[in-house]
């Protein structure tokens, strides 16, 4: 089958990319209610596609009111093959700030060998890649798959993931028979650098909001008697950290597992230099325990970043206010073993018991997942390492990521099976910030390396 697949590629690479952009052009940001229709048509323009692939049982499955839908479809033509479940999702982040865009983040642009565009790399463009590798069998010799495959991609990971999570957690039939997952949504670790993520950190998301007088005021008439929640809040903020970066919640590093000395080796080895890192962030310093590599705190650490902080007047000019209420947006990323539930409740306990008794003070936990890591050991693994070589020509790289994926681990834990989670965007994408992009090299390797992956896995 790969015989014909691999020509089929090659000869259809400015179809394949053609067809990317189109999807790209659809702003799909999953977050903003605004541009709700233009994910459920995202979701209508992949369902479509599979039917044209020849997808069998397409599907939109829609969810509760305000949650995005799930598409799915598959493939079961190789009986006693692997049933492999394959996700990525189709929605993007907002694009704002616009003006830091060199080209509009829903007009895919070329520029130096990548494609620019919101969603390029997270995720559209390696969802992309999943359905023209299946494609390059599907549309030639006998229009069939070297295993067995059920699609499940997702239109609001980056806001909620709740309609897939409970999707999954459900165990509908539809997951009957699947015997390993496919993640497509990390990266490359260098260019040219194939790469296979062996761990994720959990991810808990919160709101603290703080409540000071019951409007708005003037700051000259009312500061000094006054509460200003803003500077509680910052308050607050400056109690759940160390200047080091170490997070002042009690228990919170009790449960934290130490990477294995095999892994530690292994990334020892990764070619990182932590200086040159620093430079390329343009930061005048990094912070966190120094005790730890840098790699170490990325992958086997646990923290806590403020995303944003919201009250009072900070638009252009000047306006003397005490706000009367502000708002900070925390999340806490999360290691082996801790469990998020306990570390959701003792961020909350920590949130309140330093917070001034001139304010109220609320706390609300959005979402709580946990980090996962992976057996690298499983024979799926070494099919994708095997799949790499012959595609990229050398060995492949084994890291953890920072980031979260939550559904990852339920499809470990909740379907049981072994979980690859892999992809093809490099360091520089840019992922939910301007200038997103995808490397074209990069987008028509990842589509042989998977199709390759599949064909080993039906051997
Ligand atoms: N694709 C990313 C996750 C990711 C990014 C993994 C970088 C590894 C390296 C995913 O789309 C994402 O952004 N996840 C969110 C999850 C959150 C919104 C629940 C994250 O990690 O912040
Ligand atoms: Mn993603
Ligand atoms: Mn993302």
């Amino acid at each position: 089958m790969l015989d014909k697949a691999i020509p089929y590629w090659q000869a259809n690479r400015s179809p394949h990319l053609e067809g990317l952009k189109t999807f790209l052009r659809i702003p799909s940001i999953s977050a903003l209610p605004q541009y709700r229709n233009d994910v459920a048509r995202a979701g209508a323009f992949v369902a479509d596609h599979l039917r044209w692939l020849g997808l069998n049982d397409v599907a939109v499955v829609t969810g509760n009111e305000g949650e995005h839908p799930l598409v799915t479809g598959q493939w079961l033509g190789a009986p006693g093959k692997p049933t492999v479940l394959l996700y990525a999702h189709y929605d993007v982040q907002p694009v704002d700030p616009l003006e830091k865009w060199e080209s509009q983040p829903f007009e895919p642009t070329e520029r130096n060998g990548k494609l620019f565009a919101r969603g390029s790399a997270d995720d559209k463009g390696q969802l992309w890649i999943l359905l023209k590798a299946l494609e390059g069998f599907l549309k030639t010799g006998e229009g069939k798959l070297p295993v067995n495959v059920k699609l499940l991609f997702e239109g609001e990971e980056e806001y909620t993931g709740a309609h897939v999570e409970r999707f999954v957690d459900g165990k509908p039939a539809y997951l009957n028979g699947v015997t390993s997952a496919l993640v497509l949504d990390t990266g490359m670790f260098a260019p040219g650098l194939p790469t296979i993520c062996t761990g994720l950190r959990g991810i808990i998301t919160a709101e603290v909001t703080v409540r000071g007088a019951n409007r708005d005021l003037h700051s000259g008439e009312f500061g000094g008697a006054a509460p200003n929640p803003l500077q509680a809040l910052s308050e607050i903020i400056a109690a759940l950290k160390t200047p080091s970066g170490r997070v002042r919640i009690p228990g919170f590093y009790s449960s934290v597992l130490k990477p294995s000395k095999l892994e530690k080796e292994s990334w020892s080895k990764l070619f990182f230099d932590e200086n040159t890192y620093r430079q390329e962030l343009g930061a005048s310093g990094l912070i966190g325990d120094s005790r730890y590599s840098v790699l170490h705190r990325l992958w086997a650490l646990p923290t806590l970043e403020i995303n944003g902080i919201a009250g009072g007047f900070a638009g252009e000019g000047f306006k003397t206010v005490i706000p009367s209420t502000a708002v900070a947006k925390i999340s806490l990323r999360l290691v082996p073993d801790m469990d998020p539930d306990e570390i959701a409740q003792a961020f909350k306990k920590r949130v309140l018991s330093v917070s001034p008794p001139h304010v109220q003070t609320e706390v609300k936990i959005l979402a709580a997942s946990p980090a996962m890591v992976i057996d690298t050991a499983d024979p799926t693994i070494k099919a994708a390492a095997d799949a790499y070589k012959d595609t990229f020509g050398v060995q492949t790289a084994y890291v953890r990521e920072g980031g979260s994926i939550p559904i990852a681990g339920s499809f470990k834990s909740v379907q049981g099976v072994p979980v690859l989670i892999t992809g093809f965007t490099l360091p520089d994408c840019n992922m939910h910030a301007p200038n997103e992009n995808l490397d074209l090299d990069n987008f028509y390797k990842g589509i042989e390396a998977i199709g390759r992956y599949l064909n080993i896995l039906g051997q």
